[in-house]
């Protein structure tokens, strides 16, 4: 039987490579092979991932190949993957064929719609990765079918809320923020539209969703047209499935870290009693904001592990830029720029998690079993955050003050309704394990998105022999 080939290309961002590359490995356990397709800065700044049997890259300009720098063109990196992903794509294509080793189909995540494009026109089979949930997409297909105008008024009217087929009640907050009124990022919703509209042309397109029947069971249905298929929790085999216990990482690291200070310095803590910040790889918090976590940590008296990352241009810290407590946060509690985080919230030391609700952090407190604070900022954070508090009670969300600030008391408060004694912390220590159970259970052979990826992939295979 000939091994299908599969050409993969993501958004050359850490949280669209993370499960992008675990998405690979999945393909590779079931008899494929893959070439991951990224920007040349990103692919330069991995720090694994050459390793795999079965996995190979490709790369392309996205015109920032010393790496994109605050105050770089958004838009001029948009058209540029769209000009040399293309190319690269179509290259690869055709130079396959001419080979005799041809690729049997691309997968392509979010915010690259004009790929399948060039597959079709290859006459090559194409699948849609989506890499949030099952709901923000929802959201988006509802948006760009008759409820534009609701979802528009919610972010004006705090007391509205809208009711979307299969969906939970949404308020404005809960809504995706390239949604609402105050959204300033404005590349990203063409892109979406974009994607549907190309979706809605095929016959029977093939969307596969980084999340798992049980976690989602409505959302997976909530567009009669279109066949959501969870495949996910794509989350390396060791902290979830357990059958690679050599897979502990993504492998696809744009930040250098070593670990062994921050494992040595959480095994010297007691079991549940650690507090993780991490707001994820692309936000970065004012400093009066940061301040106020720094002082809600230090009232709590927990230890923390908090992760800083340093500047992307690699500028040292401007002296009215260093937080205020600095010492006092060493002396506490420990801060890192970088860290292996499906392994620290794995870690059992680890009581809580202060996230931004990126859906791969989302998805990485949920398998590891660890509660959260939810303090969303941007993109599918705040609907991430929704169904944290309220659908799957994992978590409590944090509230900003007027000015848009969440203050030290308000991180306090939240930090120890998670990690206290009390009845609500204990129910969602508890709702944490039961979702830990169940997405392990989802992964394993006969689970839910193991049998799913399965059928996929043999459908392919079909294809191609
Ligand atoms: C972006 C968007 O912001 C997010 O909303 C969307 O869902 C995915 O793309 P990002 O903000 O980086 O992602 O957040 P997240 O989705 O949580 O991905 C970050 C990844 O980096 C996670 O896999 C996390 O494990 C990893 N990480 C982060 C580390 O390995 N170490 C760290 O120190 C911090």
């Amino acid at each position: 039987m000939v091994r299908p080939h599969f050409l993969l290309i993501t958004h050359p961002v850490q949280g669209h490579i993370n499960p992008g590359l675990q998405f690979a490995k999945l393909l590779i356990r079931l008899g494929g092979c893959v070439t991951f397709v990224t920007s040349i800065a990103a692919r330069r700044r991995m720090t694994e991932s050459n390793a795999l049997d079965g996995l190979s890259f490709s790369t392309f300009s996205d015109g920032y190949d010393d790496g994109f720098k605050p105050g770089d063109d958004v838009n001029h990196q948009r058209s540029e993957i769209r000009r040399c992903g293309s190319q690269v794509l179509t290259d690869l294509i055709v130079s396959g064929a001419n080979e005799g080793d041809p690729f049997t189909a691309l997968i392509y995540a979010m915010l690259l719609p004009w790929a399948a494009e060039v597959a079709s026109g290859l006459h090559l089979p194409s699948a849609f990765l989506w890499i949030q949930p099952a709901t923000v997409l929802d959201i988006y297909y509802y948006y760009f079918n008759s409820y534009a105008d609701v979802i528009w008024n919610s972010s004006n009217d705090p007391s509205c809320s809208v009711k979307l087929p299969g969906l939970p009640l949404l308020a404005g907050r809960d809504m995706p923020s390239f949604l609402l009124a105050s959204n300033s990022y404005t590349s990203a919703l063409p892109s979406f539209q974009e994607q549907l509209e190309a979706l809605e042309k095929e016959s029977n397109p093939r969307i596969l969703v980084n999340t798992f029947d049980a976690l989602e069971p409505d959302a997976l249905r909530a567009i009669e047209k279109f066949n959501l298929i969870g495949i996910g929790p794509l989350i390396p085999s060791a902290f979830l499935d357990g059958k690679d216990p050599s897979d502990t990482s993504f492998g696809g690291d744009l930040f250098q870290s070593s670990k062994d200070h921050y494992i040595k310095w959480l095994n010297s803590k007691p079991k549940s009693s650690v507090i993780y910040v991490s707001f994820g790889s692309l936000l970065v918090l004012a400093k009066q904001q940061m301040e106020e976590i720094a002082r809600g940590l230090l009232d709590c008296g927990s230890p923390f592990l908090w992760v800083i990352r340093a500047k992307e241009n690699k500028e040292e810290e401007k002296e009215e830029e260093k937080l205020s407590c600095r010492e006092e946060l060493e002396e506490r509690g420990m801060i890192v720029t970088w860290c292996s985080q499906v392994e620290v919230l794995s870690h059992p030391s680890l009581g809580c998690f202060v996230t931004h609700c990126g859906w791969n952090s989302t998805l990485e407190s949920l398998v590891s079993g660890v509660p959260v604070v939810a303090y969303p900022h941007w993109s599918d954070q705040g609907t991430n955050a929704k169904l944290i508090q309220d659908v799957w009670k994992t978590g409590v969300r944090v509230t900003a003050n007027e000015v848009g600030i969440v203050e030290s008391d308000e991180i306090k408060r939240c930090l120890e309704l998670v990690i206290g004694g009390g009845e609500e912390g204990g129910e969602m220590r508890r709702n944490a394990k039961k979702w830990r159970d169940l997405a392990r259970e989802a992964t394993k052979e006969g689970g839910s998105s193991y049998e799913n990826l399965k059928s996929f992939v043999d459908e392919i295979k079909e294809g191609c022999c």
